[in-house]
């Protein structure tokens, strides 16, 4: 029996090893300490004829050797783990976006083919994801034991992770930071299966895309008599916004990334672009996490053409 959890993404080897290696380098300096330690203990206990005449001596050579060389173990430690950290925090290019809302006390997913799960989330094998999340209450943290990845969801803001499954099979997913009183049943199940299954499972859903659902929440909540073009009212086209970069109102410029978007929804006055009246009511308290997603994914599905006359 392994008292190590299964290794089951493309991180869960190289962390694992660099934890062995932080293990035994610390391990090995924390012996050096106390078996010196102990030794003088005895060596020069009271009553013992040990020699404590305080000769005074320098040895270069050692002096030198015992502070260089667990200083470069150390930073050699640093420059490994800075390497991880930054292949942890870079998504490759294609990875597949899945979303995440995360509720006190449940995790919802949303597939951008319009698929939802609560407490599961199905991922291909082999296949690199990216998770982005955001909390509709308090903080939790995302936490997948067996992947050796955790991150903390935020309400208010965007975080991302990323991952790519490499073991066929259910792992258990959990919340790793305290968030009220069914924090400890915050629990669901990842499923990672072959990437046909996965595709069937998707298929099996009848919802429609997310950025189409995004188009009808587009206009329920009445977005779209404003800003679809040629509605007569002065607000700011969205086509080719993703992405682009905004001017604002107080003269500086933004990049509309997610936490744009998400802003621009919730705290319209916060964010003014430039030569625009603020008319837009917040959408705060009327509108949820998931919502949002739909209808940033809807904002995003909008084309580039006009980005560059409209938002510069
Ligand atoms: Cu959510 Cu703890």
């Amino acid at each position: 029996m392994s008292i190590q959890p299964p290794e089951a993404s493309n991180f869960a080897v190289p962390i694992d090893r660099m934890f062995d290696a932080m293990l035994v380098l610390c391990g090995a300096v924390a012996l050096g300490v106390f078996v010196v330690m102990f030794w003088f203990c005895i060596k020069y206990r009271h009553g013992s004829d040990a020699n404590r005449e305080g000769r005074q001596s320098t040895r270069f050579g050692l002096e030198i050797s015992w502070t260089l060389i667990p200083f470069l173990l150390f930073v050699g430690m640093f420059a490994w783990s800075i390497n991880l950290w930054t292949l942890l925090r870079t998504p490759p290019n294609d990875a597949k976006p899945i979303y995440i809302v995360a509720k006190q006390w449940m995790w919802k997913v949303q597939h951008p083919n319009g698929r939802r799960e609560i407490d599961m989330l199905h991922v291909p094998l082999g296949v690199p994801v990216r998770l982005i999340m955001t909390s509709q209450d308090v903080i939790h943290s995302f936490y997948i034991p067996d992947f050796r990845v955790k991150q903390d969801v935020v309400p208010g803001r965007y975080t991302a992770l990323w991952f790519t499954a490499t073991k066929l099979g259910s792992y258990p997913l959990l919340c790793s930071e305290y968030c009220g009183t069914d924090h400890a049943a915050m629990t669901g199940t990842v499923k990672v299966v072959s990437r046909e299954d996965y595709h069937a499972w998707l298929n099996e859903s009848t919802a429609l895309p997310l950025a189409k659902q995004g188009r009808q929440l587009f206009v329920q909540f009445g977005c779209s008599g404003c800003h679809d073009p040629g509605s007569g009212i002065h607000a700011p086209d969205l086509r080719g916004l993703y992405q682009s970069r905004v001017a604002l109102a107080d003269g500086s410029t933004v990049m509309a990334d997610d936490r744009y978007l998400h802003d621009a929804i919730t705290l319209p006055a916060t964010q003014r672009v430039a030569g625009y009246a603020p008319i837009m009511p917040t959408y705060q308290a009327r509108i949820d996490e998931e919502d949002i997603l739909a209808l940033m994914a809807y904002i995003k599905s909008l084309g580039q053409e006009s980005a560059h006359a409209l938002h510069r």
